[in-house]
């Protein structure tokens, strides 16, 4: 069915013949390719002697969607689309450990047990988000995963400011958050060993269509579109990601800090920082360039370095 429908995406009209010869199927197989391209909302004119044409796609995330367009080189070259799953990390990891290639991305419509971080779980109801996990190959050392993630939350805000024209800012260490609510969340998972990364999963949840929140995240989270008083496109938010992700990790360390921090909704601000060993306030000054954050602590005047497994840091106003 996506081979078909990569084939319409090129807008012309095309004979079920002729798309029966180039794919190698029968034309009762693109016939019933075509009804199941219109059962999940695609719009395809089809005239008498003339074949088929798309006029229209749904909110969809299959492969031949997400990728039209797409001018990244290598993330997103490979798309898994899965209309539901458990988690699409633990997905990746599986393909990682079966040996998918640098940039290959995991796409589900729902997920089933999504996971957040500190073991919390991420609710994916179907086609309101955004669920996806890049699987990356980088030759790094793991002590370098912190740049990692902080670079993949540029590339994440970036890709909603680019695609909704929304003031998408990152809360430390990388949460999205817009006008205050959270509207996205990454969890990285890293296959390491003390030398080497033999793998790392990005794993996104984006908040696109949800009209409501359960009773725990209602005051802090939203959704891109209840924030911009319209329908977003979710493959071209995957589109932009893809792309800025690339440029990003193009970037020197230099360069990627500084966009970092220009999109960072936490530097300068008031910031109650809760560890294990106690809670203080204080202001956030800086980011260091293995990604802990730098607070001027109220009650001594010192500067501590704060890093993101240890703490959760809070704004002291509210969520951000
Ligand atoms: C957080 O707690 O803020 C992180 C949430 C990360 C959720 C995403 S959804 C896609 C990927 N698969 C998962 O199971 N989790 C991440």
């Amino acid at each position: 069915m996506e081979r078909v429908l990569r084939r319409l995406m090129t807008g012309e009209t095309v004979s079920g013949e002729m798309i029966a010869q180039e794919l190698g199927v029968t034309r009762a197989a693109v016939h019933q390719h075509i009804g199941q391209l219109r059962d999940l909302g695609f719009s395809i004119e089809s005239a008498a002697r003339q074949g088929y044409r798309l006029t229209a796609c749904p909110d969809s995330l299959l492969a031949p969607v997400v990728q039209h367009g797409l001018s990244a080189l290598w993330a997103g070259r490979q798309v898994v689309y899965l209309k539901t799953v458990g988690s699409t990390n633990r997905h990746a990891r599986m393909l990682a450990a079966q040996g998918a290639e640098h940039g290959t991305l995991v796409l589900a419509d729902s997920q089933t047990e999504g996971r957040g971080r500190r073991g919390r779980s991420w609710i994916s109801p179907a086609g309101e988000g955004i669920f996806m996990s890049l699987i990356l190959r980088p030759q790094t050392h793991p002590s370098q995963i912190a740049r990692l993630s902080l670079l993949t939350a540029l590339a994440v805000a970036e890709a909603i400011a680019e695609a909704t024209g929304l003031d998408a800012r990152i809360k430390w260490p990388n949460d999205i958050v817009i006008s205050g609510r959270k509207v996205c969340g990454l969890l990285l998972e890293m296959d390491a060993d003390e030398s080497a990364v033999h793998s790392v999963v990005a794993g996104v949840g984006v908040n696109v269509h949800q009209q409501s929140f359960d009773e725990e995240i209602v005051h802090t989270a939203s959704s891109l579109d209840l924030l911009s008083g319209r329908t977003n496109s979710r493959a071209a938010i995957v589109r932009a990601f893809l792309e800025a992700f690339e440029r990003a990790m193009a970037m020197d360390d230099m360069d990627m800090m500084r966009a970092y921090c220009a999109r960072s909704a936490t530097l300068g601000q008031r910031v109650q920082v809760i560890s294990l060993t106690g809670t203080y306030t204080g202001t956030a000054e800086g980011i260091t360039d293995s990604g802990s954050l730098l607070v001027r602590a109220d009650e001594t005047g010192e500067l501590r370095e704060v890093l993101a497994a240890d703490v959760s840091v809070r704004g002291i106003m509210g969520y951000v």
